[in-house]
């Protein structure tokens, strides 16, 4: 049978997944995300708290082993992501302003210089605002100050210059303070001449509550210069699903499917993992779930036709 990832190759676009290496390991469910998906995005491996864990002491070995199964499989990465607030050491957060910037050019340097040539982007920064539109007042910003971004981004680019760099946040889906902000963010970027190629909306989102403007949020931002990705699509529901519910879910991923895939510059929609059976939406919030397009027993769901409908098949 014909995976999303053909419909959407046919359509010049493409279909991700999220994976961790412990996944993987599940083989069902790693033939499942080579049929479907034609990108990966590594769920934990190429972040902080996984590639650098002590000061300067650098493990690649999960990342590496999903580039190459990605590779196998004929599929193009994502690379998630090199500056966060979260799963980040605490070595990180405890360091002086002057220290953590070395800290941060000095793994921005390392792990991009790895990864040179071998990823299709990465999301060098990751949920930098709140919902309010100021910025999150982690440890990057209080210490580095609003200037972090473009530097990281610059950082970079330096090193490998063919990989998309996104900037890439939550409930920055449809238009509002939050999304007015990024939007903002990347005007300036522009005009500045920081080197930045993309936006990527997670769409972390709840039952029949997509933003009605998420299109047109999406062609704004197209319209800035940036090609546009929804990065981690998932609709949560109070378990159990209900047919019901289900049916409101298909209705929720064909609305953001199409959002992206009807402008042009969106070019692909990653969904944070495939299986209900793999997802971190239960153990986050307790009581919901059901969020991706395949059950816990790997079959389909109505939210994976909407998929396949959305990228051109029946
Ligand atoms: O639910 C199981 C639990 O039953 C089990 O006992 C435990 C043992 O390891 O694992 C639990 O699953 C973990 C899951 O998070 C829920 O906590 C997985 O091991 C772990 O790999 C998974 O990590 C998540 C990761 O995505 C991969 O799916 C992180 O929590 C989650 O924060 C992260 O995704 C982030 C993005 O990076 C950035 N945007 C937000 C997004 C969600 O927070």
């Amino acid at each position: 049978a014909t995976g999303l990832r053909d419909l959407a190759a046919a359509k010049g676009v493409y279909f991700g997944t999220a994976a961790t290496v412990g996944e993987w390991n599940d083989a069902t469910y790693k033939a499942l995300g080579a049929r479907e998906a034609n990108m990966l995005t590594p769920g934990n491996e190429m972040k902080w708290d996984t590639t650098e864990p002590n000061p300067g002491q650098f493990n690649f070995g999960p990342a590496d082993s999903l580039v190459a199964s990605a590779a196998a499989a004929n599929q193009r990465v994502r690379g998630h992501t090199l500056v966060w607030h979260s799963q980040a050491p605490s070595w990180v957060q405890n360091l002086g302003a002057s220290d953590l910037r070395q800290a941060m050019l000095n793994h921005i340097n390392t792990e991009v210089t790895h990864y040179k040539g071998k990823l299709y982007s990465w999301d060098v920064v990751n949920e930098a605002f709140n919902d309010d539109g100021t910025r999150r007042q982690s440890f990057w910003e209080q210490k580095l100050g609003d200037g972090y971004i473009a530097d990281a981004f610059r950082a970079t680019h330096a090193v490998d210059p063919g990989a998309k760099l996104y900037y890439n946040d939550y409930n920055t889906d449809g238009i509002g303070a939050k999304s007015d902000a990024v939007y903002a963010m990347v005007k300036s970027f522009k005009q500045q001449g920081v080197p930045i190629d993309g936006v990527g909306l997670q769409a972390h989102l709840i039952l029949g509550q997509v933003p009605s403007s998420m299109q047109q949020n999406i062609q704004r931002f197209v319209d800035l210069g940036v090609e546009v990705a929804i990065t981690e699509l998932d609709v949560r529901m109070n378990t159990p699903a209900t047919p019901d519910k289900l049916a409101t879910q298909a209705t929720d991923y064909a609305t953001v499917a199409n959002a992206c895939l009807t402008v042009t510059g969106c070019v692909g929609i990653t969904t944070w993992g495939l299986s209900d059976k793999y997802s971190w939406i239960p153990s986050t919030f307790p009581g919901q779930g059901a969020a991706l397009p395949f059950d816990e027993n790997f079959q389909s769901k109505p939210a994976y036709d909407s998929l396949v409908k959305a990228y051109g098949g029946t």
